[in-house]
């Protein structure tokens, strides 16, 4: 079992959001069984998943204080991917479960702030000795600033070749527990998903054999 932690210290970048949709793409691209697991005490995560009639992914409560035996059971289980979803600010919580991630994906926005604000999420990550992958989430076509974050985003690592743009159905879909997957399959949306799922999941393997 291969397991992807989503932080980022801000707030709003995407974190639930690419949990949920990561999750389904994963589950579509044959990767699943695949768990996702919710640190975050205001829940978002388990409310979408709650509203969801599909059967995957399965969702469980993270259990703190014991994680690393929480994940050795879904293992045992059959699950081949957790994803795990984080609060913002909690630099404690997100602390312990780095320590459990194969992979770190840190959702950005293209604003000024959130790329301010990056540099203490990379802190906790590299202080874990964890790989981690930008993503540019919530970016406005033409837009000059996606490309100059994209820039200043490398300086400290890799950045998804794949940008998320800001597209009302990535709310609207999860109003009703789906993904853009799910309800525009051909969609712009449903194509950056895949697309960005394929990256993440080479990343993992290359993990694997490094
Ligand atoms: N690419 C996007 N396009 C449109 N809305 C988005 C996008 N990504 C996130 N959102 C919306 O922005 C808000 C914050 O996203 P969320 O995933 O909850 O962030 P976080 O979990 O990091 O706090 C939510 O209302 C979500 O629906
Ligand atoms: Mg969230």
């Amino acid at each position: 079992m291969k397991t992807i932690v989503i932080a980022s210290q801000k707030g709003g970048a995407g974190k639930t959001t690419l949990a949920g949709h990561l999750a389904v793409a994963a589950e579509q691209a044959g990767a699943g069984p695949v768990a996702l697991l919710d640190t975050d005490p205001q829940g978002s995560l388990a409310a979408w998943w709650n509203e969801r009639t599909a059967e995957t992914p399965a969702f469980a409560h993270a259990d703190l204080s014991g994680l690393a035996s929480q994940l050795a059971e879904l293992e045992a289980a059959g699950v081949q991917l957790c994803i795990i979803d984080t609060p913002p600010a909690v630099t404690v919580t997100i602390r312990q479960v780095l320590a459990v991630a194969d992979l770190v994906l840190i959702p950005t926005r293209p604003s000024p702030h959130d790329l301010r604000a990056v540099g203490s999420t990379v802190q906790l990550v590299e202080a874990g000795g964890k790989r981690m992958v930008f993503v540019i989430n919530g970016a406005a076509h033409r837009a000059r600033i996606t490309t100059e974050a994209a820039i200043a985003l490398s300086q400290h690592g890799a950045v998804a070749p794949t940008v998320v743009y800001q597209r009302t159905d990535f709310a609207s879909s999860m109003i009703d527990g789906r993904t853009v997957q799910e309800l525009y399959a051909n969609g712009r949306s449903a194509g950056e998903i895949s697309a960005l799922w394929q990256y993440v999941s080479t990343q993992l393997n290359k993990h694997a054999s490094a």
